[in-house]
């Protein structure tokens, strides 16, 4: 059925209450009226389309703010998302963030078809160790438990004791009998949390791979000084995957879902946020009235990401497009992933 110019209007009216106040735009993009107009066919139509195939649309928040507003169910930090996908009894699931987060999905939701805008959606960290890299590490420290943060490949979760995310990492890690632990692929989030879990009064031996993400590498201690300077009463908020520099000065550390808690729920005249773009323009989204000076990084992998791409993984994927694992070692990953379920702090 043509969708009528009545429709196209209201479309183009709700995605302009939704992004009014976007102006952290990756491609620098105004959204006026003109521009949610120009997107409201496709939106309408992705819209349709879940609806047909019984898909639902999980988006991280570093995605583009027109399809975390204009087209997905469930948006959030890999936790949160992780948990959709795991209580997902959709036919099809749609993942727009990166590759492993959407294996993540298809490990927890094995029945589902779990497809992905662009297998080209990679990330520095998960890239960083494959399993048989880390069956070598563990063959040197066979005394150790294996922590892998969800930023890792469906293989290198089939070697791991258990997963953790950026939100409970530190509570399980502190949690786990075990005095040494081999935490991969994420070097400076290991050293973050050794340092948090000292403070805790937990003395744990964290021994790391060497993975690091490039957009949260690149902050650095003088630019927060800076920032400082320039901003009385400015607040930093950083992703534990900064360096632990970062982390030391920052006023508040911790995962995209914390990160958006704390900036709504605080009282600050600025916030610098070291972490992704896309967080920023969630929160111009979700608190318009909080002030962000400029800092943020763009990550190239989620920026792959696109409506068109939602439209054609949804309509007809390519087989690049679809997630597939081999059963086997689905159901090794999806035991690490479970044991974090099990684990993780209840809110
Ligand atoms: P969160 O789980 O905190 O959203 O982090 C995911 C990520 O990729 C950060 O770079
Ligand atoms: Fe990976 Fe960093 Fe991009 Fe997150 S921001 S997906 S850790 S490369």
């Amino acid at each position: 059925m043509p969708v009528t110019a009545a429709a196209l209007e209201q479309e183009a009216d709700r995605l302009l209450r939704a992004l009014l106040h976007v102006d952290c735009d990756p491609r620098g993009r105004t959204w006026n009226y003109e521009a949610c107009r120009a997107i409201a066919p496709l939106t309408l139509e992705i819209n349709r389309l879940k609806q047909e195939k019984n898909a639902v649309i999980l988006a991280h928040s570093y995605v583009e703010p027109e399809i975390i507003y204009g087209v997905a169910d469930f948006r959030g930090d890999s936790y949160f998302l992780s948990l959709k996908a795991r209580e997902s009894r959709a036919k099809v699931i749609v993942f727009a963030g990166v590759v492993f987060m959407a294996e993540t999905a298809k490990i927890l939701s094995p029945d589902a078809q779990v497809v992905v805008p662009d297998r080209g959606s990679g990330c520095s960290l998960a890239d960083s160790l494959t399993g048989a890299q880390l069956r070598q590490l563990k063959a040197l420290y066979p005394d150790a438990t294996v922590v892998c943060y969800i930023n890792s490949t469906a293989d290198v979760k089939a070697e791991s004791d258990v997963c953790v995310t950026s939100g409970n990492v530190h509570h399980i890690v502190a949690g786990l009998p075990a005095k040494r632990i081999l935490f991969v692929p994420d070097r400076l989030m290991g050293q973050n949390v050794r340092d948090e879990l000292k403070r805790r009064g937990v003395d744990k031996e964290i021994i790391t791979s060497d993975g690091t993400c490039m957009v949260h590498d690149e902050f650095g201690p003088a630019e927060i000084a800076a920032a400082r300077a320039q901003f009385p009463g400015l607040q930093v908020v950083a992703h534990p995957e900064c360096t632990p520099e970062v982390a030391a000065a920052a006023d508040f550390v911790g995962s995209t879902g914390a990160m958006m808690k704390f900036v709504k729920t605080g009282g600050a005249p600025y916030y610098l946020m070291l972490t992704e773009c896309g967080l920023v323009g969630r929160l111009q989204v979700e608190a318009p009235e909080k002030n962000f000076i400029a800092g943020c990084r763009l990550c190239p992998y989620m920026k792959l990401n696109s409506l068109e791409k939602v439209r054609d993984a949804l309509l007809a994927p390519r087989p690049e497009q679809i997630v597939t694992l081999d059963e086997p070692l689905r159901q090794r990953a999806a035991h690490c992933i479970e044991r974090m379920f099990a684990l993780s702090p209840v809110d």
